[in-house]
């Protein structure tokens, strides 16, 4: 079986994605993370046993950490997951961002290159570098704008996206001059078990059931495209299987929904769930917005549909369900990643947002 190193692989989409490697025996996997205070090690404990699975705690911006690693285990694969993902964390330091999501990312490359130049021929011809990146690159559509294509010129609006398009470059880069065999994937918001809750869906649910107000920013009317965590997984482990090297491919979930909408729907599954005397939509408050708040993002993902077949399983209602079933049977991993770290975050971003109109 091949073996592939990951980067970022404790955090939300990289466990996941782990998780089913091990789980489908995909690949033996090599797992390379800093453990930054937005993830739970917790996630990935009943692998510890696992002979296929071994974690390595660092900076994918220690150059001579990851050419170690590239040299001992001799991976066929790097999949790039590694990176400070949170808007809000951007908006409050942007400094780690570009610490990690550009200068780590680099680092990251210049190791994979010099590993991959001393390969032999056939090794070469096999390696893949995918670049795991996101549909903020593009910036922000109008409501009659169409969507995302791998072509829609990248036009990142918030430190978080800057910071991900320099990295996006870097890596187009590296193929187009030293013929790196590269891959880029573009997708729109995650959700789905194991996510940090100081992103949207797990905050909401959280919040809702420990009866906390459910914070939206702005009118609510920001639109985002929502794609089931494991559909995300499968599409990178095809690319990285089929696809020409070089390419970059979108992906999403055929799923616009506004900020408002999430958040209702969020609640209309918790009163059948878990009943109280008061609808949790109750809960709902509309505070001051995001500095720099993207409007609406919307992906076009028939290229992976057209060229490698993909295509979303899970539909937004199905998926919804069993995130917050997730959470709920989830209440020791909940508890871990609510800890003092987690406090002061949320004292920081919301501290001092206004309320504008509760419910
Ligand atoms: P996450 O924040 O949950 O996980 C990121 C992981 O990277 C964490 O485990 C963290 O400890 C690790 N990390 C951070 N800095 C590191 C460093 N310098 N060296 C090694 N490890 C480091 O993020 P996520 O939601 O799982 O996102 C994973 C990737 O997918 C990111 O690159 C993100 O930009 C991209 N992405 C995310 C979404 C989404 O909706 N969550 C959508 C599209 C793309
Ligand atoms: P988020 O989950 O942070 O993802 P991203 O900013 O990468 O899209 O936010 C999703 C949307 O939800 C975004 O438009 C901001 C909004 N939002 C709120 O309205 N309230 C919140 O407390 C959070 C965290 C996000």
């Amino acid at each position: 079986m091949q073996t592939v190193l990951v980067t970022g692989g404790v955090g939300f989409i990289g466990s996941n994605f782990i998780l089913k490697a091990r789980k489908e025996q995909w690949a033996n996997i090599i797992n390379l993370d800093k453990l930054t205070c937005a993830c739970n090690p917790q996630t990935l404990a009943k692998l510890q046993d696992d002979a296929g699975y071994h974690f390595v705690q660092g900076d994918i911006g220690n150059a001579e950490l990851v050419r170690d690693l590239l040299e001992r285990y001799q991976p066929s694969a790097v999949i790039n997951f590694a990176a400070e993902s949170h808007v809000d964390r951007s908006i409050l330091n942007p400094q780690d961002f570009i610490q990690t999501n550009v200068l780590g990312a680099f680092q990251l490359l210049e190791a994979s290159k010099q590993y991959w130049e001393r390969l032999s021929a056939q090794q070469r011809e096999s390696f893949r570098f995918l670049h795991v990146s996101t549909d903020e690159v593009y910036g922000s559509l109008s409501p009659t704008d169409s969507a995302f294509r791998e072509d829609t010129p990248y036009a990142p609006n918030s430190p978080y996206a800057a910071s991900k398009a320099g990295s996006d470059h870097l890596v187009r880069a590296y193929f187009h001059t030293y013929g790196l065999p590269t891959l880029i994937t573009n997708c729109s918001n995650n959700y789905g078990p194991y996510q940090f809750p100081e992103k949207l869906i797990p905050l909401i649910i959280l919040n809702a059931l420990q009866g906390r107000s459910l914070p939206i920013y702005g009118d609510g009317q920001n639109i985002r495209d929502w794609l089931y965590v494991t559909d995300h997984c499968e599409a990178l482990y095809l690319i990285l299987q089929s696809s020409r090297i070089g390419e970059t491919y979108n992906i999403g979930g055929n799923n616009e929904q506004t900020n408002l909408t999430v958040v209702e729907k969020i609640c209309a599954i918790l009163d059948e769930l878990v009943p109280t005397n008061d609808r949790y939509s109750s809960l709902i408050t509309f505070v001051s917005d995001r500095l720099g708040h993207d409007r609406r993002y919307a992906v076009d993902c028939s290229k992976i549909n057209r060229e490698l077949g993909w295509q979303p399983n899970e539909n937004f209602d199905s998926g919804l369900l069993k995130t917050i079933q997730w959470y709920l049977s989830h209440p020791i991993w909940v508890q871990q990643v609510q800890s003092g770290a987690y406090q002061t975050w949320i004292q920081q971003n919301y501290g001092d947002k206004v309320t504008v109109l509760s419910r």
